[in-house]
């Protein structure tokens, strides 16, 4: 048998509307709509999941996968009386330190770190910005700088600025997200200080 395309047009919308019908027919109550399996109209009952760092003493805890390519990584260990970071106060590098870590069997802090990144600006006399002694009409045309520093860099001692502990909790809806990576192992060290100027002219 042979159904011409209208034919077939109307069978669709007809199976369609049918579906449609069946849905709607289906009723979700007010109370039990969203994410939340607790009233919507009241808070009393309702209470979020606590933060819950890790409580695991450095040295004891297990590390974190990166979440993308050269992402600053998570803290796993506890950092209980680290906090905060001052200039006469800073225990992060007192493990991390390249010079130490392998010992300590923490990750050393990058190269990246110990680079300066911010290009010499100055103001010239007729009002003119200056970047690396050139004087520039747009700021941000210029391509990276990186000096290799002998000591941190100021711009990384605040370690916390950038790498935080991750709280445990009930992800609802499940997190799907999965990373990609370009080559292997960069789900667990950084590679940014060979790949800094990638992309720039
Ligand atoms: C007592 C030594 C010690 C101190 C102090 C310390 N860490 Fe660690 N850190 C470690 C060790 C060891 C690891 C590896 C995981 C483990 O064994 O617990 C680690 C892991 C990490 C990681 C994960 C590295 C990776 O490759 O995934 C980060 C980020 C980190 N620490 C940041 C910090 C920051 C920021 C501070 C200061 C607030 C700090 N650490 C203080 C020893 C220390
Ligand atoms: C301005 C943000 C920033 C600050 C501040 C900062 N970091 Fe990082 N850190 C990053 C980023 C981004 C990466 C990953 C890319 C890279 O290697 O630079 C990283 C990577 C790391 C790694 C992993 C290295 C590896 O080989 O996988 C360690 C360990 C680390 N940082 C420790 C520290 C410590 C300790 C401090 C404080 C002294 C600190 N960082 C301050 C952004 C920061």
């Amino acid at each position: 048998m042979k159904f011409s395309k209208v034919t077939i047009a109307i069978i669709a919308a007809a199976a369609i509307f049918t579906v449609g019908c069946a849905t709607a027919n289906k009723t979700v109550s007010e109370e039990s709509l969203g994410l939340r399996k607790t009233d919507l109209y009241t808070e009393s009952n309702t209470t979020g999941d606590k933060t819950k760092y890790s409580d695991k003493p450095a040295g004891t805890s297990t590390k974190i996968e990166r979440a993308f390519e050269n992402a600053p990584p998570m803290i796993p260990h506890s950092v209980e009386g680290m906090l905060p970071i001052t200039i006469n106060n800073n225990q992060c590098t007192a493990c991390h330190e390249p010079a130490i870590a392998q010992s300590m069997g923490a990750t050393p802090i990058p190269k990246s770190h110990f680079t300066d990144f911010r290009p010499e600006t100055s103001l010239a006399k007729n009002g003119k910005i200056v970047k690396e002694g050139k004087i520039v009409e747009n700021t941000s045309d210029l391509k990276t700088v990186s000096k290799e520093l002998h000591t941190l860099s100021g711009s990384r001692f605040n370690c916390s600025q950038c790498h935080a502990p991750q709280s445990e909790g009930n992800l609802v809806p499940k997190n799907e997200f999965q990373a990609e990576f370009r080559s292997k192992g960069l789900n667990e060290k950084s590679n940014l200080i060979d790949t800094i100027n990638e992309g720039v002219k």
